[in-house]
């Protein structure tokens, strides 16, 4: 998963010069610039609409999608990076949205869950598995696992129980749906194949 962490950039000097230079100056490219106030405007395509929010710039993708745009399908479980609640795509690879600055985000592709059904309510086929599948209990966790579900199967690396089990060993189940989770992925893996 690709991921700025927070850490990195609130508390390292050289990771806060790597990363908040670009979006934080003016006039380099099309990064904005940061008002005085340590808010900076930022363009996100979410789920294919183009979103314009203002923003502190620690504000996180996973907060500028629940606390700005009101899309709370993208869960906040640890809220560093060590669950996998929070997993949105982000030019279609999974991301922890905890861990990623929505400055770094800036004009780019977000998919979450809120995105994945048609526009007709046809489920994507990993919503349709989970449920065939009871691939949930509780359900807090779901979001996440089949965003990054998602991922694994476009990734090649859900061939396998084992690979599924590896390459999913990101998100946490604490009602430990696991053998549900990996039969859904076998039954949505064969399903996007064909499709
Ligand atoms: S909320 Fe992001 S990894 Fe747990
Ligand atoms: S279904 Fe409850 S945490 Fe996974």
């Amino acid at each position: 998963m690709t991921t700025i962490t927070r850490r990195e950039v609130i508390t390292g000097g050289a990771a806060l010069a790597a990363i908040g230079a670009s979006p934080l100056t003016a006039g380099e490219g099309d990064q904005p610039a940061a008002a005085a106030n340590g808010t900076v405007a930022v363009r996100l395509i979410v789920n294919g609409q183009p979103r314009e929010l203002t923003l502190d710039v620690r504000v996180t993708v996973l907060d500028a999608l629940r606390e700005h745009l009101h899309m709370t399908g993208s869960k906040k479980g640890c809220d560093q990076g060590q669950c996998g609640a929070c997993t949105v795509h982000i030019e279609g690879e999974r991301v922890l949205s905890c861990l990623t600055l929505a400055v770094a985000a800036q004009g780019k592709r977000i998919d979450t869950i809120e995105g994945l059904a048609g526009a007709d309510g046809q489920l994507h086929p990993m919503q349709q598995a989970f449920i065939d599948q009871d691939g949930f209990q509780c359900g807090y966790c779901t979001p996440g696992q089949i965003m990054s579900a998602i991922a694994c199967v476009r990734e090649g690396h859900a061939k396998t129980d084992a690979d599924i089990r590896e390459y999913m060993s990101g998100n946490l189940c604490r009602c430990a749906a696991y053998p549900n989770i990996v039969a859904s992925i076998k039954q949505a893996r064969d399903s996007m194949e064909l499709g």
